[in-house]
């Protein structure tokens, strides 16, 4: 499994690249992300044939499964949760005689020397030839302890045949992540190492890089002389789900803004890349990271805003507020909404703000970035709303994927008066065809040794170190001066009016979405 440095914008999915025989061994296999996602993405690849002969699954968890308790599972889960259905009896067939599932305790020593001679046998009987995936779907405080049982029980040794993909959230804060990371180190070499965010998955957030580097027009356009300020926006209309174990002791910051909102915030103002191979593009980011702080980090509340959802209406139901959901601590000061100004102190982006907000319970589920440019230097035609409209490109990552240009027209008739008209590119329209889930490409990115579309250590560490001051702040116990308030807003709308007060600041406001 010799790593390959491709090129990571090649459109969908690779054609011809066909990943070498593996196992791949999916720890969690009785979780959430697994039925959800993941056995649905490993599904659409086989079925798509892209997946190699040999390809083998071993589920692994602390429940008393056998292989075929395990298969019957996971066909549930495809059915609830894949997007297609599962086609002819025959394919599925073909697919569950590649299952395997092997109970393991993640603490437990012996556990894992079972798993091994268990993946020997299989490389045997399937010609698999010691290829390993080690996928770590658990929850984040037990990745230490499965590293460290993988690494003791031999099976990280070989940096050409195994990988390690590590999903998200990687550290609970800068301190924890630096510690991850270098136990990771230890145990494994960097290349080995996958970390997962599956927002680089989406292709919307992939078209990113391809519409600014892969255009003439609007590269020159990109930065201080011509845009004003960057929004970038990922609203939810779910709320905490099933998921209060986790989310409450996390909040909007880490779960969303730390990985998927910075990554977003990266592909849009980074430099572009020497090459898209190797390290090229995840050194841009790390380097935009570095560059990035808080626009105020001595006054914290003037420049990050934090909020949490009370009961309201969403698509016409009544929903509880974040305290009432089931198993929330009635007290908790988790937020589930975020507003944050960076600034980017570089010369292609000094003194323009970026303003990312996230948010369960809103109005609306829409992530998109928005690029205001800046006003004309004269206005010479009265506009028919008597509002001043800036240019504003926006890039709407999901839904109704696509991109459009805000821009001045004249109205008809005998005066000339103007008015904002919009030009828009769509997906669905242009290509016709449904862009594989984020999952999908990231798996098979990974089973091809391509790290692209994963983040590095230093990125980790560079994404917390933006977010920390407001971590800090926002951790002061309540009753402490110095500690920001935790506004309320009501489910179902956009958020608290202090994220409105960060931009009407400066005379601007977010957009209405
Ligand atoms: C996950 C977060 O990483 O991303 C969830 O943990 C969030 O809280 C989800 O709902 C959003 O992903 P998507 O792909 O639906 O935008």
């Amino acid at each position: 499994m010799v790593a390959l440095a491709e090129n990571p914008l090649r459109v969908g999915l690779n054609q011809e690249r066909i990943p070498d025989p593996c196992i791949l061994v999916q720890f969690g296999a009785s979780g959430d992300l697994v039925a959800r996602k993941l056995i649905p993405a490993y599904y659409r690849l086989f079925v798509q044939r892209r997946l190699p002969p040999e390809f083998t699954l071993v589920g692994v968890a602390r429940r008393n499964w056998s292989h075929e308790a395990y298969r019957d599972k996971m066909r549930a889960a495809l059915k609830e949760f894949a997007s297609q259905d599962l086609g002819p009896e025959a394919l599925w067939q073909d697919f569950a005689s590649r299952l395997f599932y092997c109970r393991l305790d993640i603490g437990d020593a012996e556990g894992y020397l079972r798993l091994k001679q268990f993946l020997s046998q299989l490389d045997e009987e399937r010609g698999t030839r010691g290829n390993r995936v080690f996928y770590l779907a658990v929850a984040p405080d037990f990745y230490a302890q499965a590293l460290q049982q993988l690494g003791a029980a031999g099976m990280l040794a070989d940096p050409t045949r195994t990988r390690v993909v590590i999903e998200k959230p990687f550290g609970h804060d800068l301190t924890s992540a630096q510690e991850l990371n270098r136990l990771v180190q230890r145990i494994c070499q960097e290349e080995q190492v996958y970390r997962i965010d599956h927002y680089l998955g989406k292709e919307t957030v992939q078209n990113l890089l391809v519409f600014r580097f892969a255009n003439a027009i609007f590269e020159p356009l990109w930065n201080r002389n011509y845009i004003d300020h960057v929004q970038i926006t990922v609203a939810e209309t779910v709320g905490v789900e099933d998921r209060a174990g986790y989310y409450d002791a996390a909040g909007a910051l880490r779960d969303m803004v730390q990985n998927h909102l910075m990554q977003i915030y990266c592909l849009t103002a980074m430099e572009p890349p020497v090459s898209l191979r190797g390290d090229g593009v995840r050194n841009e980011k790390t380097k935009v990271l570095q560059a990035t702080r808080l626009a105020d980090t001595r006054n914290v509340a003037a420049a990050a805003v934090r909020a949490q959802y009370g009961p309201g209406w969403i698509s016409g139901r009544p929903v509880p507020g974040y305290r009432q959901e089931p198993n929330v601590n009635p007290n908790s000061q988790t937020p589930t909404y975020a507003a944050l100004k960076l600034e980017c102190d570089t010369w292609r982006w000094k003194g323009v703000p970026f303003y990312l907000r996230t948010g369960k319970r809103l109005a609306k589920k829409v992530s998109e970035v928005a690029i205001y440019f800046k006003q004309v230097p004269l206005s010479l035609f009265p506009s028919a709303t008597r509002e001043v409209s800036p240019n504003i490109l926006v890039l709407r990552l999901q839904p109704n994927e696509g991109i459009s240009l805000r821009f001045e027209a004249k109205m008809p008739g005998p005066e000339i008066r103007t008015r904002s008209v919009e030009m828009d590119f769509r997906y669905g329209t242009a290509f016709g065809s449904s862009a594989p889930d984020a999952y999908e490409r990231l798996l098979l990115d990974c089973l091809l040794g391509d790290p692209t579309l994963f983040t590095r250590a230093d990125e980790v560490e560079a994404a917390w170190r933006v977010v920390t001051p407001v971590l800090s702040a926002w951790e002061t116990p309540p009753g402490y001066d110095t500690a920001p308030p935790l506004y309320t807003y009501e489910a179902g709308t956009w958020g608290p009016k202090a994220a409105e007060d960060l931009l009407a600041q400066s005379g601007r406001r977010w957009r209405r979405l």
